[in-house]
């Protein structure tokens, strides 16, 4: 089974432009509806404990290939996320991802009402080399001065429906989920550098990465 049905090279120049690429339909609707059932597997309570789907040897190629090409980044490319999030209502604010998730992806399974993936294009791309969010905020001076930062830049505001990809580069850009109730994102999270990343938790499978 196919995973995509678009061609990565079509999207190269608006990663390249804007920084991020929004593809609605990007998934084969074969992969799109497997994927839901693995979800609705998970909450009929007869899903797996990790919530990741079983993606082919072939599979997690071409979604590394895919990644690559509209990223222009190669394929060396290591997959340090893989899992499946059910996000409820939590609070949560715009960030930068640590190192070991450079590149995120973000699949479209379900999008809560008024739920949105906003990015932040325009406000500094400076790269978060540490392992957490807070070693990046500790070095910039503070959440305070990165809420002031990003007021001064308008936000791109998306909802992933079933099939939709968003692809963003997550250590640099900064990213928040608005209204996170009733959303289910698949993510896959990329680095160059080779890092594992540690595995997901019962927290962020099911409530907000
Ligand atoms: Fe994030």
């Amino acid at each position: 089974m196919r995973v995509f049905g678009v061609d990565p090279k079509l999207y190269a120049n608006r990663f390249s432009r804007n920084g991020y690429v929004y593809i609605p339909f990007a998934l084969t609707d074969e992969m799109a509806l497997s994927i839901m059932d693995f979800y609705r597997d998970i909450e009929a309570g007869s899903g797996p404990d990790v919530y990741r789907y079983d993606f082919t040897d072939e599979q997690l190629d071409e979604i590394r290939t895919f990644y690559g090409v509209v990223a222009g980044i190669g394929n060396e490319l290591t997959i340090s996320r893989n899992y499946l999030n059910i996000y409820h209502e939590i609070e949560t604010h715009p960030h930068k991802d640590r190192l070991s998730l450079a590149y995120n992806m973000g699949l479209g399974l379900l999008s809560g009402p008024n739920s949105r993936v906003m990015l932040w294009p325009e406000a500094s791309l400076e790269e978060n080399t540490g392992e957490n969010y807070g070693d990046y905020v500790r070095r910039v001076g503070g959440q305070d001065k990165i809420t002031e930062e990003l007021s001064k830049s308008a936000p791109i505001s998306l909802a992933l429906d079933l099939g939709d990809v968003v692809l963003f580069p997550g250590n640099r850009m900064y990213h928040h989920r608005l209204n996170p109730a009733g959303t289910v994102i698949y993510y896959f999270s990329f680095n160059e550098t080779g890092m594992a990343d540690r595995g997901p938790n019962r927290f962020e499978r099911s409530q907000a990465a």
